[in-house]
């Protein structure tokens, strides 16, 4: 367990969790939470067996998203402070959606702006049926930004990111799941075990396989389908390379003593 000011981080073997822990202000997003959710990411990576990041909220808030004192009111009459302070926001979120490991947004309550944002980043995100999302943005006065409109457009059809861009109307965790901002909402109290059944289905698969599914899913969102097909075998190459071609020496060869059926789950890895 690693403990900064504003989060704490768990790291066990290929899972990891990430803690937004600021619970009396709803684990609103300052300044200093901006530069440990930085330094929690470069502990996960650096411990470079994890394969899975679940990042959640203490108590009943996700997140309420930007601090809007502390980020917006306190420094607003010094421009070179209010573009570092935030800038260091826009690290985290871009390091997040880029990062090697699975992501996986467990949202527990409160999920405003940032924490909007951040469930959109994530790959992953299973909710609370109770939890509430909004892009509040327009209700004081500005657009979703930093982010959060990509975050929108990335994870819900466009009638339903506009509606929730231009009104500032909140969803539920259940509506969130009927949009596909999230891929299931579940009780609260179903929550901790469901996002456990999903990472455990993430951590039995080889780590360069994760990765490089998620950069050929995120390359191939902009390719025709030459130039996909070309990439894909590109990267599959890479992946023989870099994995000893296990998938043929391990998870095929398995297949072929019928000693597992592909269809139904992964192969037993670390078995010739
Ligand atoms: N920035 C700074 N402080 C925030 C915050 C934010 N985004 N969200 C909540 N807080 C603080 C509150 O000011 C309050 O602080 P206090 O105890 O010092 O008065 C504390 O967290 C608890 O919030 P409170 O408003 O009393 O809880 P609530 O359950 O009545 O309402 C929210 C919760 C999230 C609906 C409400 O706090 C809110 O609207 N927050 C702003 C959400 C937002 O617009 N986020 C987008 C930012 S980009």
């Amino acid at each position: 367990m690693i403990a900064l000011d504003t989060v704490k981080v768990e790291i066990d073997g290929p899972r990891a969790t990430i803690h937004l822990n600021r619970p009396d202000k709803k684990n609103a997003m300052n300044p200093q939470m901006h530069r440990d959710m930085n330094a929690a990411l470069d502990a996960i990576e650096s411990a470079d067996e994890v394969k899975a990041v679940v990042v959640t909220g203490v108590g009943d808030s996700f997140s309420a998203g930007m601090d809007l004192e502390e980020c917006f009111l306190a420094p607003y009459n010094d421009p070179q402070l209010f573009y570092r302070t935030n800038l260091v926001a826009l690290q985290w979120f871009q390091r997040l959606k880029a990062f090697p490991a699975v992501t996986v947004a467990k949202v527990n309550g409160f999920a405003f702006g940032g924490g909007f944002e951040v469930t959109g980043l994530c790959d992953l995100a299973i909710a609370s049926e109770s939890a509430m999302f909004g892009l509040s943005e327009i209700n004081f006065g500005i657009f979703p930004a930093g982010g959060a409109s990509w975050a929108a457009t990335h994870n819900l059809p466009r009638k339903q990111a506009l509606y929730y861009i231009l009104t500032g109307d909140t969803l539920t965790g259940a509506q969130a799941a009927e949009y596909g901002l999230v891929n299931k909402a579940v009780p609260a109290a179903d929550l901790d075990a469901e996002t456990d059944r999903v990472v455990g289905r993430i951590v039995n698969k080889n780590p360069v396989t994760l990765r490089l599914a998620k950069e050929v899913y995120e390359r191939t969102t902009r390719l025709d389908l030459p130039d996909a097909i070309d990439y894909d075998q590109a990267k599959l190459w890479e992946l023989a390379r870099l994995t000893d071609n296990e998938w043929i020496t391990v998870a095929l060869k398995q297949f072929e003593k019928r000693s597992y059926r592909p269809g139904l789950g992964t192969y037993r890895r670390g078995v010739a």
